[in-house]
């Protein structure tokens, strides 16, 4: 695991992007897990600019998402198919049909969750898959419990989730209780991870997550058996960790400012 420490939001979100663009360049039919919240706006942003400035081509690259919530429709704005357009399929040349998400509508759950497990393995896995991270170190929307679930699933949030994830919302009522999720074994199969974190209110979850012992109790803990994960945060959300294991990449410029 490598940890890259950034000066703010905006220069880990451009070193986060710097990655992907770079998976995409090196192999231009990657495919690309990716995740929705607040984290990885940033990232997507400077993903289209490189895009805008002729620097990143996405036309032959597939893209697979980690969730979507149970019963959003994809044109709901606070559903994640809506959020990817926004922030990232509108605004470049991925090709139609290229993106994948979970289908919060789709009726029957569990044959759901095995179709999703079946796109991934057609794909071959993703190249590269991007994480946030929650509060309480969940990736994607698997939340802690008392085994790890390896196959795509339906989970129901936690409190803490939906207290989280309410500032979306109009109000945390309308916020869904239960989401389709792909499972840590679709998580673990990526070949590269790169997780984007900022903030002091992520700081115990990084430590728990890297540092910590490796139980479902924290499901992003699991990250700790990949051998090729990188995590790339802000000097508050690495606020709980040694020193000597970061990274500081702004001296190392201009790729970091690139
Ligand atoms: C949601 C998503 C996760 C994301 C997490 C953290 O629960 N399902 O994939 O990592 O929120 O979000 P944020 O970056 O907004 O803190």
């Amino acid at each position: 695991m490598r940890i890259i420490c950034g000066k703010d939001y905006s220069d880990v979100s451009n070193q986060t992007a710097q990655f992907l663009a770079a998976q995409v360049r090196l192999k231009p039919d990657c495919v690309l897990g990716l995740a929705t919240g607040g984290s990885p706006v940033g990232t997507y942003a400077k993903l289209v600019e490189l895009y805008r400035q002729g620097t990143l081509d996405f036309s032959k690259a597939r893209t697979v998402n980690l969730d979507e919530y149970v019963g959003l429709a994809p044109d709901h704005p606070q559903s994640y198919a809506y959020y990817m357009r926004t922030h990232l399929f509108d605004h470049v040349n991925l090709a139609p049909g290229s993106t994948f998400l979970p289908d919060g509508l789709a009726r029957d759950g569990e044959a759901e969750c095995a179709r999703y497990d079946a796109l991934l393995q057609s794909l071959g896995g993703t190249d590269m898959q991007l994480l946030g991270l929650g509060n309480n170190g969940h990736i994607g929307f698997n939340e802690p419990g008392d085994a790890f679930c390896l196959p795509t699933h339906r989970v129901a949030l936690t409190e803490s989730t939906v207290s989280a994830n309410a500032r979306f919302f109009a109000s945390r009522e309308e916020v869904p209780r239960w989401a389709y999720t792909m499972g840590i074994g679709g998580i673990l199969s990526a070949r590269k991870i790169v997780m984007v974190v900022t903030g002091a209110a992520k700081a115990q979850a990084v430590r728990d997550v890297f540092f910590g012992p490796v139980t479902p109790k924290v499901p992003g803990s699991v990250l700790q058996l990949h051998k090729d994960v990188i995590l790339i945060a802000d000097r508050e959300a690495l606020s709980l960790i040694p020193d000597s294991v970061v990274v500081d990449l702004s001296a190392l410029l201009p790729f970091a400012n690139h």
